[in-house]
């Protein structure tokens, strides 16, 4: 079974669902020795199933898939339908049907670990909540690392009680969706470097620290602080093989975009952003509904005319996003 120790460089690639962790910047991160990750969140299971082959065409050293765990507790419909109302005037000026709520799956999370168990990766990852005891076992024997994440000291011993191969541990610093088991929970800010060393203190399990990260200075101070390798995505969203829609890569690297923001305006679950118009309209609307809101705000997105009508996912340091081949980031990058 993989074990971290064995990377030749302790960084991960973090999964980054709906498009930029192509198998191409996967199979680019994990040929220079760091481990890089699809995300199998919002794919269908044929597509995942397709990435997956397509990494393996690419590459023999190890990568991992990432799952989004359904939420245990739904959201309120009526909480939906408010937030609903409040985008019509946004869809109206963007030329698009009133958003209308509609159930949302479970992002066919039970078919795609039944084909993971059924065609295992070396390292599977879960996000948004935790696999039962019976779905970590299986995916162990079937020979795939598990990997859990927490944003607290109380989520990372719900992890640790399922005897995974490692932990996240996501600090506030993170770009993208917060790992948050509960969508109703306000986000933790108790910085990266205490979560670690809180949890380093009282586990063998080897830790992954993730959020924020902007240079290798931050990559040496979390190995220093107890944790096994580091997980980084913000910093891939402009490397050349990541599939990140051209008006996000360009609102990293213009200057324009000067703030980061965590915000539940674009899927209803708590995420950085790029603080731009979207956010400072809807911030006030905004309501724990996830993943209704996401699908929601699809459409909408989707009609956007520039950055300011996206959700621009970035962590602290995108100030040190450059563009540059995934293996040039990962180099500048280790310790
Ligand atoms: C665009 C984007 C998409 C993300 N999608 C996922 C995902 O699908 N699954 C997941 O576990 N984490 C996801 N994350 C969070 C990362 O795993 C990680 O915690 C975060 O990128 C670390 O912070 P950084 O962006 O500052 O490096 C995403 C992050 C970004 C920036």
């Amino acid at each position: 079974m993989l074990r971290l120790s064995d990377l030749e460089v302790p960084i991960v690639q973090a999964p980054m669902a709906g498009g930029p962790s192509t198998p191409g910047l996967v199979a680019a991160v994990s040929t220079a020795g760091g481990l890089g990750s699809l995300g199998g969140g919002y794919q269908s299971p044929e597509r995942m199933r397709a990435d997956i082959e397509a990494v393996r065409a690419l590459t023999d050293r190890p990568f991992g898939v990432n799952l989004f765990v359904p939420e245990h507790r739904p959201s309120d419909a009526g909480a939906v339908a408010a937030y609903a109302a409040a985008l019509e005037p946004l869809a109206t000026e963007l030329g698009v049907e009133p958003p209308v709520p509609a159930p949302a799956g479970d992002d066919h999370y039970r078919e795609k670990v039944a084909d993971l168990i059924a065609d295992p990766v070396p390292l599977v990852s879960f996000t948004f909540g935790l696999p039962s005891r019976e779905e970590v076992r299986a995916l162990q024997e079937a020979g795939s690392a598990v990997v859990l994440n927490a944003t607290t000291p109380e989520e990372a011993t719900a992890c640790l009680a399922l005897d995974p191969q490692a932990v996240v541990l996501q600090g506030p610093a993170a770009g993208g969706h917060r790992a948050q088991h509960d969508q109703f929970a306000e986000s933790s800010d108790v910085p990266l470097a205490i979560l670690l060393e809180a949890i380093a203190g009282r586990t063998t399990v080897p830790l992954i620290a993730a959020g924020g990260i902007g240079a290798s200075a931050d990559v040496r101070a979390l190995l220093s602080a107890g944790a096994s390798a580091v997980q980084v995505g913000t910093l891939f969203l402009t490397s050349a093989e990541a599939g990140t829609r051209p008006v996000h890569r360009k609102a990293l690297l213009s200057g324009e975009f000067t703030e980061t923001v965590v915000t539940r305006v674009f899927s209803g679950r708590p995420a950085r952003a790029l603080r731009n118009q979207f956010i400072d309209r809807m911030a006030e609307s905004e309501v724990v509904g996830y993943p209704e809101v996401h699908y929601l705000t699809s459409p909408l997105r989707a009609a956007a005319r520039d950055g300011h009508g996206i959700n621009l996912w970035a962590g602290t340091g995108f100030v040190s996003c450059r563009e540059a081949p995934a293996a040039d980031i990962l180099a500048q990058l280790a310790p």
